[in-house]
């Protein structure tokens, strides 16, 4: 097992963001996903995230769990409506002083703060002016990412701008899924360009006023693969990474759109959103990219199964084979190992972390008091595995984020979905390191998967299925 070791400077850590552990709902401005939860129907259990995991009432002591644990990075967003309650105007000081507070509590503790300026809590004054489907909404976030800037720029090291922009844009704006829960092609499309516009335009603001900081993004990457060798399966594939990878890929990497899904768009609706000088904007050179994977999809064409409604897609997803996780979907490591190799081939010289990765398990806590998720464990273990071999295999990883932390508020989940290290008693707000944090922290020790060996934990004794 020695040659797994990971080679020395390799970073571990998880992720968080703002809104979803955060709470304080009175001490900020509303967002988008305040008015989105409040909707009948839009959230599991009509859950909000008021209160959350109330970590803002308890910095120290989660900063202390992240201690415990040994992260090298700990990624974290700030809210908007926390700092610009209206989105628009001067920035809060008791806003941006509670970031500071987190940094210098991470600082501190000798963890780099990863942050990123925004985690798809768009202030709700300006989703009542068109929100991202309005080009105003860029220079807004650029004002507001200036004034974070100018009170942390000297002491965050590493920043990331926008988090998944096909989840604030596709899910967001076409599937309806998200906040705020539009379903039109036109407006996810428009929505999705000024997403990565404020990428482009947070990095030259990062340049400016935090020279010595490196920035990136972070984009949610599935592996998408066809259910066989047919034309038809094969097409429908290829259009589906399209429409979820290519389209924020290529104008990052690249400087353009992908010209089968631009031909695809353009048969629909007009592509009136792009001006001159944004894609060179959006193609800003980056330190790094992130990559947030959860998911392998097999994709077969059938002309009778849109898809997604709005763009037609004929194509369906074959299901996945038990055991699933909580989210119904099975865990494929090997996905992971691809996606990160495809970069490297077709994104070449940029360096990557795996900014998000983790699952949902049924977890709870049992008469002794605890959390024994040996799924997630099997889970961190495999696809840390697959990270391994993808370094082995040239691909330039530098660090592996664990989503998340802590359980917290699962957007359209609501708090249905356990994905933490640490399990959140709701109610108490308790927490509980489950089996897999003692799991991480002994891995992170070791900095080797040789850990699971003197861990005692059986791999090769486990399901098989986890091995795609
Ligand atoms: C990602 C999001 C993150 C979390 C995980 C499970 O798409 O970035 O906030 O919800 O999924």
């Amino acid at each position: 097992m020695a040659d797994l070791r990971f080679p020395p400077g390799f970073e571990f850590g998880a992720s968080t963001s703002a809104y979803q552990i955060e709470g304080s709902a009175a001490t900020r401005g509303r967002s988008i996903w305040d008015t989105f939860s409040a909707t009948p129907g839009k959230v599991t259990n009509g859950d909000n995230a008021e209160i959350a995991c109330d970590h803002l009432s308890r910095i120290e002591t989660d900063l202390d769990l992240v201690a415990w644990l040994g992260l090298d990075c700990y990624r974290l967003s700030i809210a908007w409506p926390r700092v610009v309650p209206d989105g628009r105007g001067p920035a809060r000081l008791a806003g941006l002083d509670c970031y500071k507070r987190l940094v210098d509590a991470l600082l501190g503790r000798g963890v780099t703060p990863v942050v990123t300026l925004f985690h798809w809590d768009l202030p709700q004054p300006l989703q009542d002016a068109g929100g991202w489907v309005d080009r105003d909404t860029v220079g807004r976030f650029c004002d507001y990412a200036e004034a974070v800037l100018g009170a942390l720029g000297d002491v965050v090291p590493r920043w990331m701008t926008v988090n998944e922009p096909f989840c604030a844009g596709m899910i967001g704006h076409l599937q309806g899924r998200h906040a705020p829960g539009l379903t039109n092609l036109h407006s996810a499309l428009v929505a999705s360009h000024h997403l990565l516009l404020a990428h482009g335009r947070a990095v030259e603001l990062i340049r400016a006023i935090a020279p010595d900081s490196m920035v990136g993004s972070s984009v949610l990457l599935s592996d998408i693969s066809p259910a066989s060798a047919t034309e038809a399966d094969i097409a429908a594939a290829i259009r589906l990474d399209g429409h979820e990878n290519r389209w924020f890929l290529d104008p990052v990497g690249r400087g353009s759109y992908p010209a089968d899904l631009l031909d695809w768009y353009a048969a629909q609706v007009p592509i009136d959103f792009i001006r001159a000088g944004d894609l060179a904007t959006i193609a800003a050179p980056v330190d790094f990219c992130g990559v947030n994977y959860y998911e392998t999809k097999t994709v077969e064409a059938d002309p009778g199964e849109p898809y997604h409604q709005a763009i037609v897609l004929p194509a369906r997803l074959l299901p996945d084979d038990p055991p699933l996780t909580a989210n119904g979907i099975d865990a494929r490591p090997a996905g992971l190992g691809r996606v990160l190799r495809r970069l490297r081939d077709e994104y070449p010289g940029l360096p990557l972390y795996v900014t998000e990765n983790g699952a949902p398990f049924h977890d709870y806590v049992d008469p002794l008091g605890q959390v024994n998720d040996p799924e997630r464990v099997r889970y961190l273990a495999e696809h840390l595995a697959e990270t391994r071999r993808a370094i082995t295999d040239g691909v330039d990883v530098r660090g592996y984020f664990a989503w998340s932390l802590l359980d917290n508020f699962e957007w359209a989940d609501g708090y249905s979905r356990r994905f933490g290290l640490i399990f959140v008693d709701f109610g108490s707000q308790a927490r509980i390191a489950k089996a897999s944090a003692h799991w991480y922290r002994e891995f992170i020790a070791d900095h080797a998967l040789a850990a699971i060996d003197s861990g005692g934990i059986d791999l090769a004794g486990q399901r098989s299925n986890f091995t795609s």
